[in-house]
């Protein structure tokens, strides 16, 4: 009789230091999965894979890159892919969330906002998108964010790019379904991380990056295309969307 092994997953994180990816990577490690990291501190690349190794990662890869400079995203996939010849999951985590009203005292912090917000992961998941269509197997999990639900004047440049990239990845979402392609648009709510460092992170509404990477497993298991994280926010931002928009204009939203 012979026994069925089955193999470690393949997993590539790209914002791999980020606090939601590191979190999910400490979860995919325990279950002995193989891993790349790519982000753009090898310090932060080496600790993290010291840490995922000790967690039970059956092998870890670390990759450094730059997301903002757009024009190194193909070869970036393609390194991450062949590094243990193809992936069964990539998670897009990177981001930043710029000052708004600087970005609207200057066009070039917009800029760079649009570019890593949105620009940058739309490339980076078109990349990887005809890889995982070509094999007719994966998942592509991106973290884009409940803020990209609504334009709201406290944050419309961070969140129109999320709002694109959530656009996104609802075509590339349709355009994957006949090849079998899970694709997860991941909307967390308020997350403790260095992003929100600035803020308060305390009240209810505020989760853990543990909290989140739970239900990001959890989701990706059950094959969800649209995941708020945690629950509570699929009706938060219901009732934000159909806000009427007179009423919109005279709150600080
Ligand atoms: N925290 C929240 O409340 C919240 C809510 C909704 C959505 N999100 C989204 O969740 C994702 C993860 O964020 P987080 O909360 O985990 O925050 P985080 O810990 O600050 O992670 C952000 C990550 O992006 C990386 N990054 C930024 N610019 C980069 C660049 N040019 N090249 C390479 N990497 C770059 C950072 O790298 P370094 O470590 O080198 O700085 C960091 O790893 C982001 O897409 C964010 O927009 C967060």
């Amino acid at each position: 009789m012979t026994m069925q092994v089955s193999k470690p997953m393949r997993v590539a994180i790209f914002g791999a230091t980020s606090g939601i990816a590191t979190a999910v990577a400490r979860r995919y490690a325990e279950s002995g999965a193989r891993l790349v990291l790519v982000a753009r501190d090898q310090a932060s690349l080496t600790a993290a894979a010291a840490d995922l190794e000790v967690r039970g990662a059956a092998e870890v890869e670390v990759q450094e890159a730059d997301f903002a400079r757009t024009a190194d995203i193909p070869a970036t996939v393609a390194a991450a892919w062949t590094r243990f010849d193809g992936l069964d999951l990539a998670v897009v985590a990177y981001g930043t969330l710029p000052d708004q009203q600087e970005m609207e005292a200057e066009s070039a912090k917009a800029e760079q906002a649009l570019v890593l917000n949105f620009l940058s992961p739309a490339l980076l998941c078109g990349e990887l998108a005809h890889r995982f269509e070509a094999r007719k197997s994966g998942t592509l999990a991106v973290i884009s964010s409940v803020a990209g639900d609504r334009g709201r004047k406290s944050n419309y440049v961070y969140g129109a790019a999320k709002g694109g990239l959530q656009r996104y990845l609802e075509g590339l979402r349709h355009r994957l379904f006949a090849a079998g392609v899970q694709v997860l648009d991941i909307r967390p709510g308020f997350v403790s991380t260095k992003m929100t460092a600035h803020l308060s992170q305390k009240g209810p509404l505020w989760a853990s990056p543990d909290q989140v990477a739970a239900d990001i497993v959890g989701a990706i298991q059950k094959r969800k295309e649209v995941l708020y994280t945690p629950w509570f926010w699929r009706w938060v931002m219901m009732g934000v969307r159909n806000a009427p928009g007179p009423l919109f204009h005279r709150t600080s939203l």
